[in-house]
């Protein structure tokens, strides 16, 4: 008789399989928990919620007198690079993909339930670049704060420059450079950056 392939065997009857996935789960959690307290005793002087999760290869460089806030369960994927000679504050659930760069020289606030893409940089400071006769590299460095709101969006490999705020459910195309400011709940795309599009209300794009 032909069997159906499809069928799946229910195993012998009063007996559940084991659940795999609790096992998995379980262990990422331990895994995630272990490297968290690791990374606090490595880095003492970053400030991270609880759950947070600080992948390996991340690089974490924070001057002394430097204040470096991450809220709960953020996520720092592999090779994120954090430069903070000033303050560098992260709201709750803030995700960054990997290769991510940050780097503070005065102040970067990025607000809660953001989605920083692969490869992001966000930087508040610029090489100083005004006179020809003293090599770039001598001229110092100029800062302006970066503000990121809650619930963003930046698109992989764009880079936010230094002076911009981007208001919170802005959305940031990939490879964008933002050099302006960006307004709450705009869709930004290109270099230098331009809105595109509003995102609309839930109530208002349920009927479109
Ligand atoms: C911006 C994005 C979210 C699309 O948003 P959207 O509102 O649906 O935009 P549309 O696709 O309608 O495009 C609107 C216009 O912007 C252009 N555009 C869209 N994304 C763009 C980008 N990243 N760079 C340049 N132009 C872009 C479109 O070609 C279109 O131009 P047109 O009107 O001249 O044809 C998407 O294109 C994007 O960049 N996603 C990021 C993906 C990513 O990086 N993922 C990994 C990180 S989590």
């Amino acid at each position: 008789m032909a069997t159906d392939p499809s069928a799946v065997d229910p195993g012998p009857p009063g007996r559940t399989p084991p659940d795999f996935g609790a096992v998995f789960r379980l262990r990422g959690s331990l895994r995630r928990r272990l490297g968290l307290a690791v990374t606090r005793l490595r880095h003492p002087r970053i400030s991270f919620g609880s759950r947070c999760d600080v992948r390996s290869g991340a690089r974490l460089t924070v001057a002394r007198g430097a204040t470096v806030t991450f809220g709960k369960g953020c996520v720092l994927d592999h090779g994120f690079t954090l430069e903070a000679v000033g303050a560098v504050e992260v709201g709750d659930r803030t995700v960054f993909g990997h290769h991510c760069t940050v780097a503070s020289d005065d102040r970067v606030v990025i607000g809660a339930g953001c989605l920083i893409g692969e490869l992001v940089s966000i930087r508040d400071h610029d090489h100083a670049f005004d006179r020809t006769g003293t090599p770039i590299l001598d001229q110092g460095r100029r800062t302006a704060p970066v503000v990121i709101g809650d619930d963003v969006w930046v698109g992989a490999k764009a880079t936010v420059t230094a002076g911009v705020t981007i208001g919170s459910g802005a959305v940031v195309g990939a490879h964008a450079v933002v050099t302006h400011d960006l307004p709450a709940g705009c869709v930004a795309v290109g270099v230098p950056a331009r809105v595109v599009r509003m995102r609309q209300p839930d109530d208002v794009a349920d009927r479109s």
